[in-house]
């Protein structure tokens, strides 16, 4: 028995959606909030599986956790265990590795088993061991497990060969009671990383320059608990934006913050997508005679790999070739097999795909084979003749808050069902 998501397509959206808080911004905050020695609230966490993971994580380590109404979450980590997280949640999401800098920072030690999470090619963590060692620790893997000890943390200059999220966000929470200063250089510059520095601030933290590539971190003694309102998630803006281009009559997508997704909105405009974007939305009406583009993915503020699955069905649509050239992660093109099973013309040569259109698409049996993946077999769901039916539905849940309630309030005809 498995759910499937199916959408019968061709159903013009109409209405206005609010964006969710940001799933990755998410994913790094509920780990961070352990480093509190008190109560940390979280306002406008979405409803997605990868935060009750990240619970039953808390839940193992002893911190206890508090859901007040819709989206918020008070975690208090006063009597937060230092426990090996051998959990079976820790494979479920890549962001348990989280825990790592979190639980390092804390207590100047962590042992945990492998992240898990969406397969996009290989996805090493070498460079957030290696900032762990240059700060002190020591950093060994055995039987399946990291174990990563220091006597003392002392703060260092660090230079990321790649600008890693992940790696970023990592040493900055390890580094937070370290003695001294210490420097990321070549520091990831996306969004969710200045959201976590804000929140560790609002703790407490010494933390600058998030948002740039060099950030600073100066050692404090203690931190203490706070509030903090999650930014809107830019991917599912991105997602929403995409798909109201592909199939709306008229969409407002609200609660966003246009500057996040700059890269995406300027290739929408060089599309000829008919869209206002105001102070915190975007409205987007039916578009014709879509132009095609070219796309390279690169780190913020550049254009976002994450959106790169969703872009591609609209692509589809659009008059001539375009191209998306994958610099991040450079498998990620498992969703153009499935689109290419609905109807779409790609060509796919490492690393890039190139993309003829305009193609009927037609609904068929398809499977989410990740988180992205599924939001672009979504897409091309709305705009195909006939029903899509998406397997592994798991992979979308995993990051979109309530996609099915959300497109249905939009007018989509999209329901859940569970088949043998
Ligand atoms: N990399 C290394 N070594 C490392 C770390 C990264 O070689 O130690 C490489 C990666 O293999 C990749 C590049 O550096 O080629 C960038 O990876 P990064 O570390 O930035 O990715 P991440 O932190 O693991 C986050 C998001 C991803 C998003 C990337 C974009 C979270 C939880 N995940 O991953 O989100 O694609 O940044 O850089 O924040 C998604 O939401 O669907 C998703 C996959």
């Amino acid at each position: 028995m498995q759910e499937v998501l199916k959408i019968e397509g061709k159903h013009l959206l109409k209405g206005s959606v609010k964006i969710s808080g940001s799933k990755n911004a998410t994913v790094a905050l509920i780990p961070a909030a352990i480093l509190a020695s008190g109560p940390v609230t979280i306002w406008g966490v979405p409803h997605i599986s990868d935060v009750g993971h990240l619970g039953e994580l808390l839940e193992a380590l002893n911190v206890h956790l508090t859901q007040v109404g819709d989206d918020q979450l008070i975690i208090d980590p006063t009597n937060i265990k230092n426990i090996a997280l051998d959990h079976p949640a820790v494979t479920k999401l890549r962001a348990s590795y989280y825990f790592m800098g979190a639980l390092l920072g804390r207590f100047k030690s962590v042992s945990m088993k492998m992240p898990g999470g969406c397969y996009l090619g290989p996805r090493p963590i070498d460079l957030h061991l290696k900032g762990f060692e240059a700060l002190g620790a020591k950093v060994e893997f055995k039987q399946g497990a990291y174990h990563i000890t220091a006597d003392q943390l002392i703060g260092a200059k660090i230079y990321l060969d790649i600008a890693s999220v992940g790696a970023t966000i990592n040493i900055m929470m390890a580094a937070i009671h370290a003695l001294g200063r210490t420097t990321i250089e070549n520091a990831a510059k996306e969004p969710e990383i200045i959201d976590v520095a804000n929140m560790l601030n609002k703790m407490g933290a010494q933390v600058r320059g998030a948002g740039t590539n060099v950030i600073t971190i100066d050692g404090v003694n203690n931190l203490h608990g706070c509030i903090h309102e999650i930014i809107p998630d830019r991917i599912e803006a991105g997602t929403f934006i995409i798909m109201a281009a592909a199939a709306a009559e008229e969409v407002i997508v609200e609660n966003i913050i246009p500057q996040h997704l700059e890269s995406l909105l300027s290739k929408l405009q060089e599309m000829g997508v008919n869209m206002k974007v105001g102070p915190d939305h975007v409205i987007i009406r039916k578009s014709e005679n879509l132009k095609p583009v070219d796309i390279q993915t690169l780190s913020y503020p550049g254009y976002a790999t994450d959106l790169q699955q969703p872009m591609t069905p609209l692509l589809t649509q659009a008059k001539g070739k375009s191209i998306i050239k994958e610099t991040i992660y450079v498998e990620r093109f498992k969703h153009c097999q499935e689109l290419q099973r609905m109807g779409a013309d790609i060509n796919l040569i490492p690393a890039t795909a190139f993309i003829n259109g305009p193609s009927a698409l037609f609904g068929d049996k398809v499977t989410a084979t990740d988180l992205r993946c599924g939001a672009a077999l979504v897409i091309a769901g709305l705009i195909a003749e006939g029903v899509t039916e998406i397997h592994d539905v798991y992979h979308i849940d995993r990051g979109y808050d309530n996609i099915d309630q959300k497109l249905k309030n939009l007018g989509a005809n999209i329901w859940r069902e569970t088949i043998e």
